[in-house]
């Protein structure tokens, strides 16, 4: 695992920005693997200006995001498909049909079952984007004893996610109680992943993950098997390193 700290949030976004220019420029066609929340944003907003400025090209490109809530549909406003289109696909040359999130609508378990088999079909992730939660999550896979789970599957949020959830609902009770994630298998079989951190909130969970032990208590933990992973973190994230 590789760790690199930088100023600020908007010197993270710079540094995730050009490792997807990079990425995108060896492999036109690549399959990216894409997160929601706050962290991203202000990648997502230099992705858009590098695809206006004509650096990027999304023309081509595939995405698979890690997660949605359960039981909402695509135009509820905290649906992470909203999300993805009002932070990013909306904005760049992208062709929607090329941009997966899962479904957290009809059969789940199914949904959950065909989203690993079209990743798959499409040679699996390139480069995958994470964040991390408060409590070590990556995707929506929470920390319990039975966390390495390999596949996409339907997760029983913890109250820590759901109350910094909350701020996109108008209240907690209507923050959804299960999500659909994809498993820690299908995270550590992208070719290659960066996880952004900023913020002080996020530094024990920074530093559980780059100095503990690989735990299923911190899933963020396992990402030190993985042979090509960077944290590109702010400062304050990194302050307990
Ligand atoms: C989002 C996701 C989550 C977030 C994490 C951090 O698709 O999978 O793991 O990355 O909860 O969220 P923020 O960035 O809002 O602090």
């Amino acid at each position: 695992m590789q760790v690199y700290v930088y100023r600020n949030e908007e010197q993270v976004a710079k540094a995730a920005s050009m490792i997807f220019a990079s990425v995108i420029s060896e492999k036109p066609d690549a399959v990216l693997g894409l997160a929601t929340g706050s962290t991203p944003i202000p990648t997502y907003k230099r992705l858009i200006s590098l695809n206006k400025d004509g650096y990027i090209d999304f023309s081509r490109i595939r995405t698979y995001n890690l997660d949605e809530y359960v039981g909402l549909s695509p135009e509820h406003p905290a649906s992470y498909r909203y999300f993805m289109n009002e932070q990013l696909f909306d904005h760049i040359n992208i062709d929607k049909n090329n941009t997966h999130v899962p479904s957290g609508l009809g059969d789940v378990e199914k949904n959950a079952e065909d989203y690993d088999a079209a990743i798959e079909r499409a040679g699996g992730i390139d480069l995958q984007l994470l964040g991390i939660g408060h409590n070590g999550h990556i995707g929506f896979n929470e920390p319990n004893p039975r966390a390495f789970i390999y596949k996409t599957n339907i997760i029983t949020l913890t109250q820590s996610t759901i109350d910094a959830n909350s701020r996109m609902f108008s209240c907690s009770d209507e923050v959804p109680r299960q999500a659909i994630s994809l498993g820690i298998g299908g995270i550590m079989s992208s070719k290659r992943i960066i996880l952004l951190a900023t913020g002080r909130g996020k530094s024990s969970a920074v530093r559980d993950a780059v100095k503990g032990d690989i735990t299923p208590l911190l899933p963020a933990s396992i990402l030190k098997a993985h042979n090509n992973v960077q944290f590109l973190l702010d400062e304050d994230a990194a302050c307990l390193l």
